[in-house]
């Protein structure tokens, strides 16, 4: 598996985000208070709200232009709209943050 080193875990602030640009456009890394980190699609469908800006609370990120939240793990909103954003496997390894570089492949290929 091909990992990519994109960078400090501490480059990105405990509930904060960090965008990274990538094949496949602009993602969203973020890291929770429990210092999981996750990897989403940036762009919010509904209409393209920032979702690095968002706020985080536990493994969710909230849109920070109209409100819908998002499980990070799974993509999926809650609530009534069904929107759902693109997830990529990400990893800390020490100190490092990893993204998957075989899913930005195939994702990009698509
Ligand atoms: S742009 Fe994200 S909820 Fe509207």
């Amino acid at each position: 598996m091909n990992w990519i080193d994109i960078g400090h875990i501490d480059d990105v602030p405990l509930r904060g985000a960090r965008q990274v640009k990538t094949k496949v456009g602009c993602l969203a890394v973020f890291r929770t208070a429990e210092d999981e980190v996750f990897a989403v699609t940036n762009a919010c469908p509904h209409k393209g709200g920032p979702l690095s800006e968002g706020i985080v609370h536990g493994t969710s990120v909230t849109c920070p232009l109209h409100n819908t939240i998002f499980e990070l793990s799974t993509g999926k909103s809650h609530g009534v709209d069904a929107y759902t954003i693109d997830t990529y496997p990400v990893r800390i390894d020490g100190d490092r943050i990893l993204l998957n570089g075989d899913a930005i492949a195939q994702r990009s290929a698509a």
